[in-house]
């Protein structure tokens, strides 16, 4: 996008989430508040952004890594914090978004919506509004009843009982015209019941000045609401959790009780494939075609599913690959292994692939079996329709294909044969 830059306010502590943790940083789905927005941002193509930082700054840089700071020491406000920017943004005459980093439904379609219709209409502002069932809390946007111009908001602390019954809702995203904003702030004065400088005052002077603002109308209440307690984070997460199942679901997967089912953003799953219930699927795990997950199973991150393999109750997999039709069914975990085609994972198998200091691989060839309750000592290999005995450890690195270990730690009871004997 052309002339354009974005302001993030994130320097609120957040006092309705009664957290220590900041309250952008809190995670909605495995990834922090925050994020969502500046994906966003990036995905609608801007690429100055300013992060205002406060409480937990250091963390909050962590999570917006790639933009520049203004650090707001003791916050007075949102239109304090907006003003805090001025001079990094000095020289800068172009549209400047302006967003609270509460806002995970903020997508980059109304970012681009916004600013089309600001540059349209060649306003000076141009704020994100809709109307919510209960606006409690929300600033009000308050219009000439004659003509409908918005005229001025009206916060909630601030408001009067015929402003608070007011449903359209200041969703605190806006688009300035820079020069313009931060004229207009410097008139800002704190006199209100919160003894704070509003960013909202300053759009009702741009108004009052007869300089051209209006909404950008938004019909999706997620998007206008934002998060400010834990129960707001509960319903986000609910929302966005059937909102990706959806997208599953109409991509050809079975999702067999979708009421508890997690699975995180970045999954992809292949057609025909069947998910069972109490399955948890975090981000950054890829499953292919006419495979069967659950009950019960928990796939982080790095896990790669062929097609048809199957993972069945209670079998955590942490950055592994699991080869085409491989099953690993019952209680097991696999961290950091490649396993081949056909392989099957008796009950309680588990990779010991962390020694304390390192996380080692397991390799587990074509057509392996591995007998219940053995434990994979890593780094091992275990070669093409090899097996091992109910209970092994398995300690030494290499095991030749179509060898058979058994006992504790494992020994040979027979050293090779064909892999197609191995598999008897
Ligand atoms: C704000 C708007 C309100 C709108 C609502 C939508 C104002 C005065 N009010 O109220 O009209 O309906 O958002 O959610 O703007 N922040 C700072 N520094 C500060 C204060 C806030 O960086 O000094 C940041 C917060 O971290 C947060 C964002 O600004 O990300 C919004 O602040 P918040 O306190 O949540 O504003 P609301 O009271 O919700
Ligand atoms: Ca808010």
């Amino acid at each position: 996008m052309e002339n354009v830059k974005a302001v993030v306010l994130a320097a609120g502590r957040g006092v309705r989430m009664r957290s220590e943790l900041a309250k952008v940083l809190h995670p909605l789905l495995g990834r922090p508040i925050l994020e969502y927005v500046l994906r966003s941002l990036r995905a609608a193509g801007v690429e100055d952004i300013l992060v205002v930082v406060g409480h937990q700054a250091d963390r909050v840089r962590k999570v917006a890594e790639g933009c520049r700071f203004v650090v707001q020491e003791d916050p007075k406000g949102t239109g304090h914090a907006l003003a805090l920017c001025e001079p990094a943004l000095a020289g800068f005459a172009g549209d400047l978004f302006v967003l609270a980093g509460d806002a995970p439904f903020l997508g980059a379609g109304t970012l681009r919506r916004m600013l089309r219709e600001h540059r349209e209409a060649g306003r000076d502002a141009t704020f994100l509004s809709g109307e919510l069932e209960d606006p409690t809390g929300y600033g009000r946007v308050l219009r000439d009843p004659r003509t409908g111009r918005f005229v001025r908001f009206a916060e909630e602390a601030d408001a009067g009982p015929e402003e608070k019954a007011v449903r359209e809702c200041n969703a605190s995203h806006y688009v300035f015209r820079a020069p313009a904003i931060f004229e207009a702030l410097r008139e800002v004065r704190p006199d209100n019941r919160k003894g704070e400088l509003y960013l909202t005052d300053a759009v009702g002077i741009l108004a009052a000045r007869g300089r051209p603002v209006e909404a950008c109308r938004s019909s999706d209440p997620a998007e206008i609401r934002g998060i400010n307690t834990r129960r707001d984070l509960a319903e986000a997460a609910a929302l966005l959790r059937r909102r990706i199942l959806e997208g599953h679901l109409a991509a050809g997967v079975t999702v067999v009780d979708p009421s508890t089912t997690y699975i995180e953003e970045d999954v992809t799953i292949g057609a025909d494939t069947v998910i069972l219930p109490f399955t948890v699927i975090r981000r950054g795990v890829t499953i292919g075609r006419g495979c069967e997950v659950g009950p019960f199973s928990h796939l982080r991150s790095g896990t790669v599913l062929e097609d048809g393999a199957e993972v069945g109750n209670f079998v955590e997999v942490k950055n592994s690959r699991i080869g085409r039709g491989t099953k690993a069914k019952h209680l097991t975990y696999l961290g950091d292994a490649v396993l081949g085609e056909k392989v099957n994972i008796g009950a309680g198998t588990i990779t010991a692939n962390y020694d304390g200091k390192r996380k080692h691989p397991t390799v587990l060839e074509d057509g392996v079996h591995i007998g219940a309750n053995t434990t994979l000592v890593a780094p091992v290999r275990v070669g093409k329709g090899a097996e091992t005995g109910a209970g092994a450890v398995v300690t030494k690195g290499e095991v030749p294909p179509g060898a058979l270990l058994v006992g504790v730690p494992a020994r040979p009871i027979r050293r090779s044969a064909r892999p197609e004997e191995g598999k008897a």
